[in-house]
C-alpha cells in the first residue's frame, strides 16, 4: 500500500515543516505553510522483487497472453491487437460438472481459467476443504488435449490449518490416491510458499485458507486486514504472471465478514461463495462475481460419507404423490441454463397489530412486504395483524419476480387454508396493480415442470399460447382471478 505523508511547505523560503505553525519556523513569516502530500509509495511497485524473479523462471510454464506484459511497463495498443484473454484458452475442467459450470464456461469448455484467481468463501466448516480436495483430484487428472503431456497438469494444495497427513487422510477418505499430479504443502509463510510454487509450476495452486497466510516483513498479524489484503494481492499477481490459477479459501461469519474474504472481493477474477445448512447435507456453490463466467449458474451438491455428491437435477421439489398442503406453492425457477422446482411455503399467525412480523428465508424481504400489500390492497386479505414466515425449501435463494405470484398464492393459501390443486406450478411476476406480469423463459419452466409431474400450470396472460404436453395452461390476468384457483 502507498505510504502517504503530509508536509507543510512555506510559500516564502520553500522549507518543509511536520506540523502546521502560523508562523513559519525557518524564515519567520506569518501564514505561509501550506499542506502538501507526498506519496513515497507512488513510483514503488509493490511487486517489483516478485516480478524480476518470475521473469526468468516461469518460462516453462504456459505464458500466453501474459508473456509481454511481464518484462516491462505495459504500452497501450490498439484495440484489435490485444492480447488474447486467459479465458479464451482451454479452461481446466474439475470433471464435476456441477462445480465447472458455476466456474464458468464458454467456447472452451468450462471450468478453470488457466491464470485467474478465484476466491472460495463460506463458513467454517460448510465442506470448502472436500471441496477442494475433490476438484484438485479433478484437475491433476486431467488430460488436455490441445497442449500434450508436457503442459502441467500438477495441483498444488496449501494447507494452511490442518497438517499435510490430516489432507492427506481426507483425501482417502474421498477416495484420492495414486495421483503423481497432486501435491501438498503445509505451510502459512507466503515466501516460501511462492518459492515452492516456483519450483514446482503448477497448474492450480489452492491456498485454504487465506487467513491463515503471513507475508513476514509485514508487521500485522495473520488474518489482520492488512496480512490479508496483501497476501492475497501478491497471490493474485502470481496468478497473472504465470499462468498458474490460484483458488484462495476463505471463512466467512454467519454475518459474512470480520475480516473476511470481502475485503478480497475486488482482488479476484471471480468469487464463489459455498453455503448450505452444516445440519443438511445439502450444499450449494454459486458465484457472486466472475470475470470468465455468468453468476446466475449455481452448483448442488449433497454431503455424504465419501465427500460431495453433484446432484444433476438440482435437487428441487418433485410431484411424488398428490397430496396437497395449504401455504405450499411450487414454482419452476430459473439458475442459469437450469430450471428447478422450488416448494415455497408460507404461515401465517397471530401477531399484535403495529407488531406483526414478516420473516422470510431464501426470499426477498422487501418483495414478501409488497406482496403482502398487494394481497391486502386488490385481493381484501386482512393481514394487518398476522405474522407471517416464508420460506423457499431446499436452502435456494429465489430472488426472481417470476416466483411473486407462488409466493402470493403461499400467503394466500395459508390465510384461507386452502391449497393449489395436487401437481400444480405456479409462475408469474406480480404488479404493484394486482397485475399477474409475464416472465422470461417461461416455455422452459413448463416443460420441465412437465417432466417433474406437474399437471397444471397457473401463468400469466401471453400473447402466443405455450402449449406443453401433459399440462393444463391456467393464464390469469391479476391477483384474484388467481386467488379463485385456490380450493
Ligand atoms: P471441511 O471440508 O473440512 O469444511 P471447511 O473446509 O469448509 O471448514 O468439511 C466439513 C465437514 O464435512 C466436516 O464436519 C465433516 C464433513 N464431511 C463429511 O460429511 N463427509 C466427508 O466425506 C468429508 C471429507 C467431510
Ligand atoms: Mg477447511
Amino acid at each position: 500500500m502507498a505510504k502517504v505523508k503530509k508536509v507543510y511547505a512555506c510559500t516564502a523560503c520553500g522549507g518543509t515543516q511536520a506540523r502546521w505553525a502560523g508562523k513559519c519556523p525557518d524564515c519567520g513569516a506569518w501564514d505561509t505553510l501550506e499542506e502538501h502530500t507526498i506519496d513515497r509509495g507512488a513510483d514503488r511497485d509493490p511487486h517489483k522483487g516478485l516480478v524480476e524473479g518470475w521473469a526468468n523462471t516461469i518460462a516453462g510454464v504456459d505464458q500466453e497472453g501474459v508473456g509481454g506484459a511481464i518484462a516491462g511497463a505495459p504500452r497501450a495498443a490498439p484495440i484489435d491487437e490485444v492480447a488474447p484473454d486467459p479465458s479464451s484458452a482451454a479452461r481446466i475442467s474439475t470433471g464435476i460438472g456441477e462445480f465447472d459450470r458455476v466456474l464458468g464456461s464458454g467456447e472452451h469448455g468450462a471450468g478453470l481459467v488457466p491464470g485467474s484467481a478465484v476466491l472460495i468463501g463460506g463458513e467454517p466448516g460448510i465442506g470448502k476443504s472436500t471441496l477442494l480436495m475433490q476438484a484438485a483430484a479433478g484437475w491433476a487428472s486431467v488430460v488436455d488435449p490441445k497442449k500434450g503431456p508436457d503442459w502441467s497438469r500438477k495441483v498444488l494444495y496449501v494447507t494452511s490449518e490442518e497438517s499435510a497427513e490430516q489432507v492427506q487422510q481426507r483425501a482417502h477418505r474421498l477416495g484420492v490416491s495414486g495421483e503423481p499430479n497432486l501435491y501438498v504443502l503445509a505451510d502459512t509463510n507466503l515466501a516460501r510458499i511462492i518459492e515452492q510454487v516456483r519450483q514446482l509450476k503448477p497448474a492450480v495452486l489452492i491456498i485454504d485458507s487465506i487467513q491463515m497466510i503471513y507475508k513476514a516483513d509485514l508487521d500485522a498479524s495473520p488474518g489482520s486486514v492488512s496480512q490479508l489484503r496483501r497476501c492475497a494481492a501478491e497471490l493474485v499477481y502470481l496468478a497473472k504472471a504465470s499462468g498458474t490459477a490460484v483458488l484462495l479459501v476463505g471463512h466467512v461469519t454467519k454475518e459474512g465478514q470480520l475480516a473476511g474474504p470481502r475485503v478480497l472481493e475486488h482482488l479476484v477474477d471471480a468469487v464463489l461463495y459455498f453455503e448450505g445448512d452444516r445440519f443438511h447435507a445439502g450444499r450449494i456453490v454459486r458465484a457472486v462475481k466472475n470475470r470468465y463466467g455468468t453468476t446466475l449458474e449455481l452448483g448442488i451438491f449433497e454431503m455424504g460419507g465419501q465427500g460431495l455428491v453433484p446432484v444433476a437435477d438440482g435437487g428441487g421439489a418433485s410431484f411424488d404423490d398428490d397430496e396437497t398442503r395449504s401455504g405450499s406453492v411450487v414454482c419452476p425457477v430459473i439458475h442459469g441454463s437450469r430450471c428447478v422446482l422450488v416448494e415455497i411455503q408460507a404461515l401465517t399467525a397471530t401477531g399484535f397489530l403495529g407488531a406483526a412480523k414478516r420473516k422470510s428465508s431464501g426470499l426477498d424481504t422487501n418483495r414478501l412486504a409488497m406482496l403482502i400489500a398487494v394481497l391486502e390492497q386488490h385481493a381484501g386479505l386482512r393481514l394487518a395483524d398476522r405474522d407471517i414466515f416464508a420460506s423457499a425449501v431446499g436452502g435456494v435463494r429465489v430472488v426472481e419476480p417470476a416466483s411473486d405470484l407462488a409466493l402470493l398464492l403461499a400467503i394466500a393459501g395459508a390465510h384461507y387454508r386452502r391449497a393449489v390443486e395436487p401437481r400444480t406450478v405456479v409462475i408469474g411476476e406480480v404488479g404493484l396493480g394486482g397485475e399477474v406480469r409475464p416472465v422470461s423463459q417461461i416455455e422452459q419452466r413448463l416443460r420441465e415442470a412437465a417432466r417433474l409431474g406437474a399437471k397444471r400450470a397457473i401463468v400469466p396472460q401471453m400473447r402466443g399460447a405455450v402449449k406443453v404436453d401433459g399440462l393444463e395452461v391456467v393464464s390469469v390476468k391479476s391477483v384474484d382471478r388467481a386467488i379463485e384457483r385456490i380450493t
